[in-house]
């Protein structure tokens, strides 16, 4: 359950680098809590895909902080408001080893549906709070946040990738199961890249 909504009626640079630290907030959250999801099915190659994207964000997330006070000379606000909850209430008094083929299947499919619909939200806010910026005149903020964009929309390719192959396969389990060791060391090799 993502109960967050980013505000669009925004009028100074301020409140939309407030409002984009809080959206990267809730993407921390929510990546994180995918790692351990994805963990607790013992589906090792998506818990490390969410584990890259939560210490890529993280990075990220500091370079936005980092931006604004050195180019506006000022803090932001902390502004998030909202409640990020990915793991099924259920599963904190289950043991994963009781975890049935048919709730692992539904979960991974569940699990790719909510991680997609985020990261086009995410994609549309930004897009519109460059173009915002871009309309008042700030063109430096607009390019940066053009960067940002453009980060979701690589994400959003990959992932489209992994879903089109998991509805190709018809959300196999043994297709899922074969296919975590590829994603698990390409996540993992690339976790050492960050920040570099
Ligand atoms: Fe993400």
């Amino acid at each position: 359950m993502i109960q967050f909504k980013s505000n669009m009626d925004t009028n100074t640079v301020e409140e939309i680098f407030s409002q984009i630290k809080s959206r990267q907030i809730a993407a921390l959250m929510f990546h994180g809590q995918m790692a351990d999801y994805f963990d607790f099915l013992s589906l090792h190659g998506y818990k490390r895909l969410h584990e890259y994207q939560y210490f890529d964000e993280s990075a990220t997330f500091r370079k936005t902080g980092r931006y604004y006070i050195n180019h506006h000379g000022k803090l932001l606000p902390e502004a998030f408001d909202g409640d990020i909850r990915m793991i099924p209430d259920a599963w904190l008094t289950a043991n994963r080893m009781s975890v049935g083929k048919s709730t692992k299947q539904k979960a991974v499919e569940d699990g790719f549906n909510q991680y997609h619909e985020w990261e086009s939200d995410t994609k549309a806010v930004y897009e519109r709070y460059a173009m915002k910026l871009r309309q008042m005149g700030h063109e430096a903020d607009a390019i940066f946040v053009d960067g940002l964009v453009e980060d979701v929309d690589h994400e959003l390719k990959c992932l489209d990738r992994i879903i089109l192959d998991l509805i190709s396969a018809g959300y196999d389990m043994v297709y899922i199961v074969e296919s975590q060791k590829a994603l698990h060391d390409k996540y993992k090799k690339m976790i050492k890249e960050i920040g570099r």
